[in-house]
């Protein structure tokens, strides 16, 4: 009952976002198949997918697919920052991405998930229909919207003043957007910002929730990522600049409304 009306929540809004983001058939899959979902929910608690028996999906991504805000090599837990690790991301709303991992390389949601038993568990290799299952768990999960929020990404009449500023500097003077493209807030190809490669461009729904932030968790606060971000972004473009703090504080804003 809980996982069918998740699947529905989910395919609504993913109907809602579809000429955008989400190929219709990416809607009908979810809509045509609660069984799968259910099965991807218990499947996504079952730790005999590791090769040590004892780490499920779960234990990264508590809290139905969100994350544990831990940095990783493999299964274990390494410092913020550390350049081979991996922060682990939120899966809420992962049916609207575009591009899966921190290297955004993955050729597909399905393909992702086998890495990550094969690769980070050590698990044996897994059933097609293993994998089309969790995958419909993991496109099923819903993306929790803050309330004064659109689905569009854009604030809505009674957001505060300093949410609509941020957004208006999110998708005008601050160049935002024009990477974390609304309304999935990512984008296909991976980008270089100067942290140490390409990676992608990652989705921002939740993101007050999901620290520590870029690929290796180098940035305990949004203050931090922002100010980094505008900051490349504006030497990118030959006009050097750091954002004045009401700047940041209202694209901070603005982000933590998502
Ligand atoms: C040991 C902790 C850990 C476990 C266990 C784990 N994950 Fe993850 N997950 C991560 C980390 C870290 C990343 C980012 C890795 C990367 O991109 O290089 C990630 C990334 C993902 C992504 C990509 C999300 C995106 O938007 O890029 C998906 C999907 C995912 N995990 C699903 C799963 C599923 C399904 C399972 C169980 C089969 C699982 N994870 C088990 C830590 C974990
Ligand atoms: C050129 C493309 C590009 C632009 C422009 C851009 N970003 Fe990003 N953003 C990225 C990439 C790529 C990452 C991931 C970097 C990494 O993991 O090393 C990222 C990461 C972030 C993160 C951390 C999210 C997380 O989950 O770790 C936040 C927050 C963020 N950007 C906000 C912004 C804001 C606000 C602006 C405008 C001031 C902005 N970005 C402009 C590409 C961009």
């Amino acid at each position: 009952m809980l996982i069918r009306t998740r699947a529905a929540l989910a395919a609504v809004v993913l109907v809602a976002l579809s000429p955008h983001v989400a190929p219709a058939q990416t809607v009908q899959a979810q809509v045509a198949d609660p069984a799968a979902v259910a099965r991807g929910k218990a499947l996504f608690a079952d730790t005999s997918l590791s090769g040590n028996g004892q780490i499920s999906c779960a234990a990264c991504h508590p809290a139905n697919g969100h994350t544990d805000n831990k940095t990783y090599i493999g299964v274990d837990i390494v410092a913020d920052g550390n350049p081979q690790g991996r922060s682990t991301p939120s899966l809420w709303g992962a049916g609207l991405r575009s591009a899966y991992s921190w290297a955004g390389t993955a050729p597909s949601l399905e393909a992702n998930i086998r890495g990550i038993i094969v690769n980070r568990m050590k698990g044996p290799e897994p059933a097609p229909e293993t994998l089309a299952a969790l995958a419909a768990y993991v496109r099923a999960l819903p993306v929790p919207r803050g309330p004064g929020m659109g689905d569009d990404g854009a604030p809505v009449a009674a957001a505060s003043a300093g949410v609509k500023r941020g957004f208006d500097l999110f998708v005008g003077a601050g160049g935002c957007a024009t990477c974390h493209q609304l309304p999935s807030f990512d984008k296909k190809e991976a980008e270089n910002v100067g942290s140490g490669g390409a990676f992608k461009v990652p989705s921002l729904w939740a993101v007050s929730k999901t620290a520590p932030y870029f690929h290796d968790g180098r940035y305990a606060s949004l203050a931090e990522a922002v100010k980094y971000m505008w900051e490349f972004h504006n030497a990118k473009l030959g006009t050097p600049s750091s954002p004045s703090a009401a700047e940041l504080a209202d694209l901070v804003a603005y982000l933590e409304a998502l």
